[in-house]
């Protein structure tokens, strides 16, 4: 991997001085990516030379808007190992969760239960309270061990009860790489649906929905270098055949009459009512690309060395820094500084333009495993380097006088 061509790629890494003047850093990838120049440049391309709508024209600019879109699906389909009609793109990992749940809920019944885990993002939670709530069944929580799903812990909870499972494949506070296939495998076991919270792993390494053989998995395209507003949601096709969309409106009909009676068309088309959000479809597609260029399995291997490289030089160099989660695969070092508040720590890196996140973020249930509400999250993506972890412990050191450099 090239870091220094990657690094060239991207507008915000290169004309960015922060408005303190120091050099800009971002380590909020788990938040949101930044976007390379090709992946502007085909969503301003559709912007000014071919925006008409989809599926609806005769005339040449609609049929390319339709071959655009059908490119950016098969992208999808073979980053996942997918089949066309089983990718559906959504406005993102949220949007596709809370399909999957009212989708399951005719599945499920009374006393019926579905398992999730205390470190799950909201977007993992709410959307089953919400049907459990309807059907007056229950959520439990499958307990983890040192941040981690095991077996051993899923079999403490499951049942003939359990009717859905629903984990992320990699957790967004503590970075954890779940053993998704053997989960699954444990899951279908017990005849639950298995559904695979993509969001923190789809951008970072391989994901293969027929070898892990997950029911569904989510993900977002802002957390991979594309653009806001577009995800994708993966459902096996017998079970999309099965369940109902959630929107309902043009584009998703084969007939409607005066009564609202109306046929579904096939999936993909069945999921995705009303105009797409169609710059943002090729422009995740774009992204895929550009992704594939680099490798994910460069990406991957990157990435874990330069997490590595950070938890072992921040244990080193500044020992009042307390890390949840040095074992954890992915590139997301959650930490606190003894004595100072996650907030106040990461404005101090703020102030020296290094962006990183605190707070809870979205995992609201997570304090149960780690004892505290507020960390600071700096979560790396490829394009990061050696050089800025080296700045980012420097200013770690800075907690020692924290009060000093605020007050001085
Ligand atoms: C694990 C996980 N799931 C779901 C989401 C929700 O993604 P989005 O806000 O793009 O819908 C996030 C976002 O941070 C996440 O990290």
């Amino acid at each position: 991997m090239d870091i220094n061509k990657i690094r060239k790629d991207f507008p915000m890494l290169n004309n960015n001085k922060t408005m303190q003047g120091h050099p800009f850093s971002y380590f909020d990838n788990a938040a949101t990516t930044l976007k390379p120049k090709c992946v502007i440049d085909k969503i301003c391309e559709y912007y000014e030379f071919y925006s008409v709508n989809s599926h609806r024209g005769d005339y040449d600019l609609a049929q390319r808007v339709d071959d655009e879109i059908l490119k950016a699906r098969d992208n999808v389909c073979k980053l996942i190992n997918a089949d066309e009609k089983e990718v559906i793109f959504t406005s993102g990992a949220t949007m596709g969760l809370n399909q999957i749940a009212q989708g399951l809920k005719r599945f499920l019944s009374k006393d019926d239960e579905i398992l999730i885990t205390d470190a799950e993002h909201a977007s993992n939670v709410l959307p089953w309270f919400r049907i459990a709530s309807e059907i007056g069944c229950k959520v439990n929580y499958i307990p983890l061990e040192n941040g981690r799903i095991t077996i051993r812990n899923i079999e403490k909870v499951i049942s003939s009860k359990t009717k859905i499972v629903s984990i992320a494949h990699v957790t967004n506070v503590l970075g954890y790489v779940n053993d998704i296939k053997e989960i699954a495998k444990f899951v279908h076991g017990y005849n639950a649906y298995f559904v695979c919270d993509g969001a923190q792993s789809v951008p970072h390494f391989k994901v293969d929905v027929k070898d892990l053989d997950v029911d569904f998995l989510v993900f977002s395209g802002h957390k991979m270098c594309g653009p806001t507003g577009i995800g994708v949601m993966y459902g096996k096709y017998e079970l999309l055949k099965e369940i109902d969309s959630l929107l309902l409106g043009g584009g998703m009909n084969t007939e409607f009459d005066l009564c609202g009676n109306f046929g579904y068309l096939k999936t993909p088309f069945k999921f995705e009512a009303g105009t797409q959000n169609i710059a943002g479809i090729i422009g995740l597609g774009k992204a895929i690309e550009y992704l594939n260029e680099i490798g994910m399995d460069n990406i991957e291997k990157y990435e874990r060395e330069l997490k590595e490289y950070a938890v072992t030089k921040l244990l080193n160099e500044v020992p009042e820094v307390i890390i949840y989660n040095k074992d954890s695969e992915a590139g997301i070092i959650d930490f606190n500084y003894e004595g100072v508040h996650a907030q106040d720590m990461g404005t101090l890196l703020g102030s020296y333009g290094i962006c990183v996140r605190t707070g809870e973020h979205c995992a609201k249930l997570l304090h149960n495993e780690i004892g505290t509400n507020s960390t600071v999250r700096a979560s790396l993506y490829f394009y990061n380097t050696k050089e800025e972890i080296d700045r980012f412990v420097e200013v770690c050191k800075k907690g020692r006088d924290f009060l000093d450099v605020f007050f001085a």
